[in-house]
């Protein structure tokens, strides 16, 4: 099966009350670690692909590694820019290959971000390529923001219809608590499900996505410290608020941290137990197994989007 689109899989998540797994991809490992679980699950799959991680693997070699696992598993894969941020990186993404954009304006006024959202629409559109778009803005523990701040980043309700409707996105992330990394909450964590359903009403069948919803695995964050690292405060969303999420408006819950994590740990216990090795296979093959494991757990315990390939 070619690469595909996500209209299809997000149609049937927001009926179905599930969501559908976006996890950041950097090398052959990672795509090994997602796809075989996804295959074990069959769970249908966005790949997505930060600037960074473009950089880092280069377009072709992330490209063919995809189109690799496609032809492994047979399954309907969405191969995604993650985090565009101008139109020339997400022209050169569709122009190359993936089947979905994001565009990322939201740090840009809303007027701005509709016109460069726009722009990219009608050039992915014509091309049969979908795109996210995204409104309200993502905070980070680091950013060490006060409680009216925060308030004032989280997705406005009374601007998602104009937004969708002026730029013809084809989903939209939005700013309800999350952030990325592995630092996400001070404190107890708090999701504003209040906004997300407001969302849910005002744009009925209409696919949210959810950034920065790494769990920040707990049992990866104690190995890491046990093997010499220091995370104090590591912190992420519980899963139960993503179950949450994902039976609401909620079709794509984006995971990047949860994978590092999950590697880390694992070679950092690798090496703490064989510190004589030197053979990449002995201890990236434990880290892939790592990632297929939770990947896995994600699939049947979180997204519940098992069986829906
Ligand atoms: O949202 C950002 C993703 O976690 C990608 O991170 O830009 O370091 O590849 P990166
Ligand atoms: P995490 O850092 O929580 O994994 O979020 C990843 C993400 O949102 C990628 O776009
Ligand atoms: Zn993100």
């Amino acid at each position: 099966m070619p690469l595909v689109t996500s209209t299809e899989m997000f149609k049937k998540a927001y009926e179905g009350g599930y969501a559908i797994g976006a996890f950041n991809v950097n090398n052959m490992e990672i795509i090994q670690g997602i796809t075989e679980a996804a295959k074990e699950e069959n769970a249908p799959l966005i790949l997505q692909v930060s600037a960074g991680a473009r950089k880092y693997a280069s377009h072709t070699y992330l490209m063919k590694l995809v189109e690799a696992a496609e032809i492994e598993t047979g399954l309907p894969i969405v191969l995604h820019l993650d985090h565009g941020e101008d139109f020339e990186i997400c022209k050169a993404c569709i122009d190359g290959g993936f089947t979905s954009v994001m565009i990322d304006g939201s740090k840009y006024p809303f007027e701005e971000n509709i016109r460069l959202t726009k722009q990219v629409v009608d050039y992915a559109h014509d091309r049969g390529v979908v795109v996210e778009g995204e409104l309200g803005r993502l905070a980070g523990i680091e950013d060490n923001i006060n409680v009216s701040e925060e308030d004032a980043m989280f997705t406005r309700p009374e601007e998602v219809q104009e937004f969708v409707e002026r730029t013809g996105v084809d989903s939209l992330a939005i700013a309800i608590g999350t952030s990325h990394g592995a630092y996400k909450f001070k404190g107890e964590p708090r999701l504003r499900f209040d906004i997300l359903e407001e969302i849910g009403k005002l744009l009925p069948g209409f696919p949210i996505v959810l950034h920065g919803a790494s769990s920040v695995v707990p049992e990866f964050v104690e190995t890491i410290n046990k093997y010499g690292g220091d995370m104090p405060g590591a912190q992420g969303v519980p899963e139960e608020m993503l179950r949450k999420a994902a039976s609401m408006a909620v079709c794509k819950i984006n995971i990047d941290s949860d994978i590092r994590l999950a590697m880390t740990a694992s070679i950092r216990k690798h090496f703490a137990e064989n510190p004589g090795d030197f053979d990449p296979r002995k201890y990236l093959g434990p880290a892939r197994a790592a990632i297929k494991e939770l990947v896995r757990h994600k699939i049947v315990n979180v997204l519940g989007c098992n069986n829906k390939a």
